[in-house]
């Protein structure tokens, strides 16, 4: 069977883009091959992670090429050069236009690090999301997968995965225990699941 080419966009550490390179490794992931990695912060640490593993990488900086509009420009061609099917937005941290979304409608898939649709939309991410969910006082929290579309963290639930909060937790401890707990693990479950999906239809084609 063809396999679903794979393109993770990133921005800063790349946890996640590493469990979807070991999950490729440990055979999790069968149905998919990551091909690409896209950061837009040009000193993104992915970037040394995709390079360790042999996989292509480039940047596309909003900054550099002026606009959000010249820089969904650029993504959309880069993708269509390299005939990506399923992009993975892993720690990507910028909220795409719904002309790129619906582009590639039920073919972009984001890992949110909450139990949506608690803690989610704009202006919650990353660390943010954690010191939300502890002022708040929840005590359980946890991580998403879901289909990306025009409205931030609004897709399809594909997966989710719960982590109980201790009470010593601060945002530090919760996010390295629900990365650890639930993003690791459902993000390459989630894209294996997809991939399969569309690695089947483009068997049909
Ligand atoms: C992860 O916790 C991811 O879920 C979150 O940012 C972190 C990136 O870490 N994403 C969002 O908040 C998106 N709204 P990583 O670069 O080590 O994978």
């Amino acid at each position: 069977m063809l396999k679903t080419k794979i393109a993770v966009l990133v921005s800063g550490g790349g946890t996640n883009l590493q469990a979807l390179i070991d999950a490729q490794a440990s055979g999790i992931i069968k149905s998919g091959e990551i091909t690409l990695v896209i950061s837009n912060n040009p000193e993104a640490y992915a970037l040394e992670r995709a390079k360790a593993a042999g996989i292509a990488a480039c940047v596309i900086s909003r900054k550099l090429v002026g606009s959000m509009d010249a820089f969904e420009q650029k993504l959309c061609q880069t993708l269509d050069e390299n005939s990506i099917d399923l992009i993975v937005l892993a720690g990507f941290m910028s909220i795409l236009s719904e002309s790129f979304t619906s582009r590639y409608r039920g073919r972009i898939i984001n890992i949110h690090p909450s139990l949506i649709p608690s803690f989610c939309g704009k202006g919650f991410y990353g660390l943010r999301v954690h010191e939300a969910a502890l002022e708040r006082g929840v005590k359980v929290t946890g991580a998403t997968v879901h289909f990306v579309n025009e409205i931030p963290d609004g897709g399809e639930i594909i997966m989710q995965k719960a982590v109980a909060i201790r009470k010593n937790d601060t945002p530090e401890t919760l996010q390295k225990r629900v990365m650890q707990q639930a993003e690791w693990k459902i993000l390459p479950m989630a894209a294996e699941k997809i991939s399969k999906l569309i690695a089947k239809s483009k068997e049909r084609q």
